[in-house]
């Protein structure tokens, strides 16, 4: 038997000493799920006494982390929103600053007994698209990814959440396998914009273990905007909005590239830590 407190000091030491953002947080989210314990557990009882056993279940989960492994994917779920996604290597693991889309959503469409068609433009866990349909009681919803992986994510996340029998899930790129007569309501998208110059800064969590279809686009992160700014005017049904998230340092050219595109009303929204995170426009 081995003191909880034991532990949990010596792996916090480890994790610093890799770098780790949130040592703390990693170590107590690990020996949450190892040892079946509440978060309160940990506070008030570090004398605790542990069997071998469980502390091998530890150190295994502790030994992904040190190589790196994100702890979402460790855990296998990140909360977003208002609920809680099945995450793997597959999809994207959905990021706080992407609610600032659903933020806007909300604040643009006040009336939420309204039938919506939403449609989710590279879905990967199907954050966006099954966060705001969850506050839109009547919508209808559509996810599009070009990774069946991924698409197989949002699926199951749809299905465990109790969303299946709302929407569709439909593999293909951007809008090539959508009839164009579609008619949107709300269009959502946050599509891969890290530029291939920024890849030496990215931590191992997301360089190593996230796809790279999720991450990187062509032309300095700009390419599948311009993509994506051809085909949205034929998806968009009478007065729709459309919300993309983009990078930081992003914004004014992104306007621009949309502007080009016919868009009205662009707008530059921000995240909760102040920076640009979203453009808002109609068309
Ligand atoms: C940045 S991730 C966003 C995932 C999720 N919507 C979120 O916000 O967490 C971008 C997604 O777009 C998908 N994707 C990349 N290129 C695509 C394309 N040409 N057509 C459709 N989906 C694409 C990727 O597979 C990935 O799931």
């Amino acid at each position: 038997m081995i003191r909880l407190r034991d532990i949990r000091s010596k792996a916090i030491g480890q994790l610093k000493e890799i770098g780790s953002d949130s040592p703390g947080l990693d170590v107590d989210l690990l020996l949450e799920q190892a040892l079946d314990l509440s978060p309160l557990d940990i506070m008030l009882e570090p004398d605790r006494q542990v069997s071998e056993a469980k502390e091998q279940v530890f150190q295994d989960l502790l030994r992904r982390r040190l190589a790196r492994e994100p702890i979402s994917q460790i855990l296998g779920q990140k909360d977003f929103w208002s609920l809680t996604f099945k995450v793997s290597r597959d999809c994207l693991t959905p990021r706080p600053d992407s609610e600032t889309l659903i933020e806007a959503a909300l604040k643009a469409i006040p009336d939420r007994t309204k039938p919506l068609k939403i449609l989710d433009f590279g879905t990967g866990s199907g954050c966006l698209l099954l966060s705001l349909m969850s506050e839109f009681p009547h919508s209808t919803g559509v996810g599009v990814d070009l990774s069946p992986k991924a698409l197989a994510c949002a699926q199951e996340n749809a299905e465990r959440l109790g969303f299946l029998d709302r929407c569709d899930f439909i593999l293909s790129d951007w809008a090539e396998k959508l009839p164009s007569s579609a008619g949107f309501d709300v269009i959502l998208c946050n599509p891969p914009y890290i530029g291939q110059s920024e890849k030496p800064d990215l931590a191992p969590e997301v360089h190593d273990y996230e796809p790279h279809m999720a991450l990187f686009a062509e032309e300095e992160g700009r390419r599948e905007y311009k993509r994506l700014a051809e085909v949205l005017p034929n998806l968009v049904a009478e007065g729709a909005c459309v919300f993309l998230e983009i990078g930081h340092k992003q914004g004014v050219e992104i306007v621009d590239v949309f502007s080009k595109g016919g868009a009205k009303n662009i707008r530059i929204l921000k995240d909760l830590a102040g920076r640009d995170r979203c453009i808002a426009l109609n068309y």
